[in-house]
């Protein structure tokens, strides 16, 4: 049987990525496409457990190399628990952030280096390489301005707006270097707009 095609959502907090992960989740129900949804971090039981320490806001000490290995750690761990075997039975899998957010928000806002992040993330760089990976461009200060400001218990969300400036700042700088494998849709437009254009997308790229 073929292998699965693998596609991750990126994009700030707030970005408006939800919505189009719902929208895509029931047209994907609608249509039979045998799929899997899942998330990061997260998406398995240990992989769970490390996102709760990662957003908990009462780990302010949290040292940044700390974070950028355990985003690297739940990854692994979903990787083997969860995305490998749907690959492997051909499913469609759909994951709401990536190895992008660790480059974006790791190397890029804290400042981490991309050498660093790429060589703890290795194999999701190389074998678990996303089919196409969807880069909802919106601005943070639109984005927070869209949710009411930043969620009090999450630690990433309160982080400030220059770190989610440098966030926004990296995605664009990626989606720049790998223009075959990121494509921006513009997070400005209606949700049914922006669903248009991921479907669209993933039609040319031959994922539905
Ligand atoms: P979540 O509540 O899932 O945010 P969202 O709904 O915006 O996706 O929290 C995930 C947070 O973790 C988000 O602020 C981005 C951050 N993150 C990283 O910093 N590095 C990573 O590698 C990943 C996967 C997420």
């Amino acid at each position: 049987m073929a292998r699965g095609k693998f596609i991750t959502f990126e994009g700030c907090d707030g970005c408006g990525k939800s919505t189009q992960l719902k929208l895509l989740s029931e047209y994907l129900a609608k249509e039979n496409v045998p799929h899997i949804f899942t998330r990061e971090p997260g998406g398995g039981k240990i992989s769970e457990a490390i996102r709760e320490i990662l957003l908990n806001g009462k780990n302010a000490e949290m040292t940044d190399d700390c974070e950028a290995l355990l985003y690297a750690a739940a990854r692994m761990q979903h990787l083997a628990d969860r995305v490998e075997p749907a690959l492997a039975e051909g499913k469609l899998v759909v994951c709401d952030r990536y190895v992008d957010s660790s480059l974006a928000y790791q190397a890029y806002a804290r400042g981490l280096g991309v050498d660093f992040i790429a060589q703890i993330n290795g194999q999701a760089l190389k074998k678990y390489r996303p089919d196409v990976t969807i880069f909802i461009d919106l601005t943070p200060e639109a984005a927070f301005q869209r949710k009411h400001g930043a969620d009090e218990n999450d630690r990433l969300e309160q982080a400030g707006m220059a770190f989610h400036q440098r966030v926004y700042a990296g995605y664009k700088a990626l989606a720049e270097q790998e223009p075959d494998r990121i494509v921006a849709v513009d997070g400005n437009k209606t949700p049914q707009e922006i669903f248009a254009d991921v479907l669209a997308i993933l039609r040319e790229r031959n994922c539905i």
